[in-house]
């Protein structure tokens, strides 16, 4: 059986790829790869088919992380598969796809991952511009989640 792990945000530029690409990293480094499948979406359709913003594609080159997906939007078929695991990097990208495709059983915010921190919402640096703290709070999501993951699956 193979896990699914999709994150989900605004355009699918700027934060999402980030934690798709920083979970990827993790996943491979535990040897996980071959369980845990990575994604990630948009909830809006702007960007579909664009690169990472550069500032992602900059501070993930920084950790020595490689990153070549195109931004595409979240579908029906992510949101009606049960056991895929959807992450959004904020409240307003949860409440979008409620609103859209209904309560999914397996939906959750990143930083409900996150130890030692109190944001709960990664902030979109698409405007605010600060994408090492992004890829600081994103890191820290990240680990959470894989942790909880590993927990649940005896992994
Ligand atoms: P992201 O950032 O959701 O982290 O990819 C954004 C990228 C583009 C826009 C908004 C947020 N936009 O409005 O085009």
């Amino acid at each position: 059986m193979s896990i699914k792990v999709l994150f989900v945000c605004l355009g699918n530029i700027c934060r999402s790829p980030m934690a798709e690409a920083v979970f990827q990293q993790m996943v491979n480094d535990a040897g996980l790869a071959d369980q845990i499948k990575v994604d990630s979406a948009g909830t809006g359709s702007w960007h579909v088919g664009e690169t990472a913003h550069r500032g992602t594609r900059r501070v993930l080159a920084q950790h020595g992380i490689q990153y070549n997906g195109r931004a595409r939007q979240v579908s029906a078929a992510d949101m009606t598969d049960p056991d895929t695991w959807i992450i959004t990097m904020d409240g307003e990208n949860l409440r979008d796809l409620e609103e859209r495709y209904g309560r999914h059983p397996r939906t959750a915010r990143l930083l409900d991952y996150a130890a030692n921190t109190q944001e709960r919402s990664v902030p979109d640096p698409y405007y605010t511009g600060n994408f090492a703290y992004v890829y600081q709070l994103v890191s820290a999501g990240c680990r959470g989640l894989l942790a909880a993951i590993r927990e649940e699956n005896d992994l």
